[in-house]
């Protein structure tokens, strides 16, 4: 490569890798996965060091010496009392033993010490505890200065807000990752397109998302989740190695992550990667790699250590840090395989939506055999041009659906054609329809037999009322017959109608007879999952169940009495009072009580508490905060993050913080530990 062509390709990657900056940090909607980009930016480096002299390359205002901003409108900023920086990272063990060749010579010794830790696949996050109290959470922002999402992090359940025991710094900044897990990431996702919009790629992109609503409430209703390992500023000092960090978080009463090594010498450093790469697919939080830190922070202040410095205009290194020559993150490449599409097919959900899913030549990939990934929407399609008898890459990482990364255009058949999105229902034939800014197209036909399907199908899944035994084939077989139209003549089954359905079949129709009996006094909450209105899944309808109870109930909500609902935004309010206003919906609870369904509300246990909202802050005189909301959920009552107008209770124990002085603003009653002993009958 000439210096001119080296020059040229510099900033075709520049601008590349800027763009992608943009949809990862601000928008939170990636166009391609973290190994190309990694890729990306690993050329961009290279070309760099090698073409260091040439026109425009050095000293340049690039993205491999800044770091992403993800600072965005609507939000104040903070300036980070330490800078907030990021790590350099490789899929390569011959580099991470170079990075610790370097080190092991600037320290003069070989077998250092070192803590190898999960790499979090999150959003950063750093939060200020001052005197002990959360009184901060600001993104990394450009490392200087983030966004200030206190309110969203305080909705985070399992954070506290308050460090427990005596030893608390005056001030400390400490870091860590905001994820959402694995299950949390698929029920919203699934909300998400019903409600029309695109999903998220993976749980990372989702979180990302989420932390940056203005809306609180809608937070809230997320369960986000956190955990920290980072130190920033702290005065005064506390401890003198990331090991003894680690124990003093955990003593605060902070997540912290599940398992860290400590190790020495870089073999040592090596085992452990393996090790972590052998289970971390069992962690909460998506997991892309090792994180090896220099474990004595001593060792890591050593001058001849330091830090990178990121780029000014102008100048070569700026006095601004970019990433620690102390730690190195090591990735772990994304489990990925070459396959070919057979097929693109359509799929019908229940809701009508029209999904592009992709038919593979069956493949091995982390685990299981890969036939068929989605391809999210008719733009995700044109967008990656994919089309049928294409050579493609499949991946399965962050994304725990597998998805198409990438088409390899040079082995596309020449006879091929562009895809052409169906303008129908491929079932029944109904014309499409896109409403004005969605992306998702969908059958309109509410008879559609393949919405029917789903429908009666997720009614007796595990998260509906949970029929044993009554899965995809059984319903489609049910329908088939004509035995079943609709979900109400499941309830009206008898075991004579099942018995010619197989052979010698007594047995089996026996045991579906008595599951579907069993399910009639189904959990309130079950059963209005089951319903499938749209907004809401199984945590909205849980609530539900604890305000109105029964289905006779809840069919009169007043528009009013949703909004109220802790968590319910008023579009979740809207859809649900629009879903019930519908006479066919109407007439269906109508038939599945005249079937005999009999749900069973949710406990009250002789106590007035049930649906009543809790917020506890301070720390209590015997109950932890974990004892005492189990106590409180047991009755029926609900436990929540942050207080509003709509929080019932706030129990404050010793060193309550912000929290009482809301409740006392907003005059929400607030009541001590024995208190709540009296209410809870203790
Ligand atoms: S240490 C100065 N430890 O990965 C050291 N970072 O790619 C910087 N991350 O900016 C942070 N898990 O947002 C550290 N165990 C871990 C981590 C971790 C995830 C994130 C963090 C960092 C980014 C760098």
């Amino acid at each position: 490569m000439s210096p001119a062509e080296a020059a040229q390709r510099i900033a075709q990657l520049r601008a590349e890798i800027a763009h992608h900056d943009e949809l990862y940090y601000r928008k939170a909607q990636p166009e391609i996965s973290d190994f190309d980009y990694d890729g990306l930016k690993a050329e961009l480096a290279r070309l760099e060091r090698e073409f260091s002299t040439a026109a425009g390359v050095a000293g340049a205002d690039t993205p491999t010496r800044k770091i992403g901003d993800d600072r965005s409108e609507g939000f104040a900023r903070v300036r980070h009392r330490q800078s907030m920086t990021t790590l350099d990272n490789t899929y390569d063990e011959a580099e991470l033993r170079e990075f610790h060749g370097r080190l092991a010579k600037a320290l003069g010794a070989e077998d250092l010490a070192y803590t190898v830790e999960p790499k979090v696949d999150g959003v950063a996050v750093s939060l200020t505890y001052e005197n002990g109290r959360l009184t901060r959470a600001v993104t990394r922002g450009d490392g200087e200065e983030g966004d200030d999402i206190t309110v969203n992090v305080r909705t985070i359940r399992g954070l506290p807000a308050e460090l427990r025991g005596a030893s608390v710094p005056q001030v400390i900044e400490i870091r860590g990752e905001i994820f959402l897990g694995e299950d949390e990431f698929r029920r919203i996702n699934q909300l998400q397109e019903e409600a029309g919009e695109a999903p998220y790629a993976n749980p990372r992109n989702l979180a990302a998302g989420t932390i940056k609503q203005l809306d609180a409430r809608l937070v809230a209703s997320r369960r986000l989740e956190i955990v920290l390992y980072g130190l920033g500023y702290c005065e005064p000092a506390i401890v003198a190695s990331q090991t003894a960090y680690h124990a003093q978080l955990r003593q605060w009463g902070l997540p912290v992550v599940e398992q860290f090594w400590s190790v020495r010498g870089i073999d040592a450093v090596w085992a452990a990667i393996r090790e972590l790469d052998g289970f971390r697919r069992g962690f909460a939080y998506g997991t892309d790699g090792a994180v090896v830190k220099l474990d004595s922070f001593e060792q890591q202040r050593h001058p001849k250590v330091g830090f990178r410095g990121m780029a000014a205009d102008g100048q070569a290194e700026a006095a601004r840090k970019l990433s620690p020559r102390w730690a190195c993150a090591f990735k772990f490449a994304p489990d990925r395989a070459e396959t070919r599409v057979r097929d693109i097919t359509i799929q019908v959900g229940r809701t009508g939506a029209l999904t592009p899913v992709a038919e593979l030549e069956p493949v091995f990939l982390a685990g299981t055999t890969v036939k068929r990934a989605t391809l999210h929407n008719a733009d995700e399609i044109a967008r990656k041009d994919v089309r049928v008898g294409d050579a493609v890459l499949v991946e399965k990482a962050g994304e725990i659906i597998p998805a198409v990364v990438a088409v390899l255009v040079e082995k596309r058949p020449t006879e091929s054609r562009p895809f052409e999105f169906p303008r129908e229902c491929p079932v029944c034939r109904a014309a499409a329809k896109r409403a004005e800014g969605e992306v998702v197209w969908r059958c309109p036909n509410p008879e559609c037999p393949e919405k029917v399907r789903r429908r009666i199908e997720h009614f007796a899944s595990k998260g509906g009322v949970d029929i044993e035994g009554l899965g995809e084939e059984v319903v489609a077989l049910l329908l088939e017959r004509g035995l079943i139209r609709r979900i109400p003549d499941l309830f009206r089954l008898k075991r004579e109608d099942l018995l010619p359905l197989k052979k010698s079949g007594e047995i089996w129709a026996g045991n579906l007879i008595a599951a579907i009996e069993a399910r009639r006094t189904a959990d309130v909450w079950r059963v209005i999952n089951g319903l499938g209105i749209p907004q809401v899944g199984a945590a909205a309808a849980k609530d539900l169940a604890r305000t109105f109870r029964t289905l006779e109930t809840l069919r009169e909500a007043k528009p009013e009495e949703l909004v109220r609902i802790e968590g319910f935004g008023e579009k979740t309010a809207v859809a649900v009072r629009r879903w019930l206003d519908d006479a066919t919906n109407q007439e269906l609870i109508r038939d599945l009580l005249a079937a005999g369904v009999q749900p069973t509300p949710p406990a009250v246990a002789g106590s007035a508490l049930s649906g009543k909202t809790f917020v506890l802050t301070g720390t209590l005189p015997t109950l932890t905060r974990e004892e005492a909301a189990a106590r409180i959920e047991a009755v029926g009552g609900k436990v929540s993050g942050s207080v509003s107008k709509k929080t019932h209770y706030v129990v404050a124990g010793a060193e309550a913080g912000s929290k009482l002085e809301k409740a006392q603003a907003l005059g929400v009653p607030v009541i001590d530990e024995a208190e709540l002993r009296r209410m809870l009958g203790m």
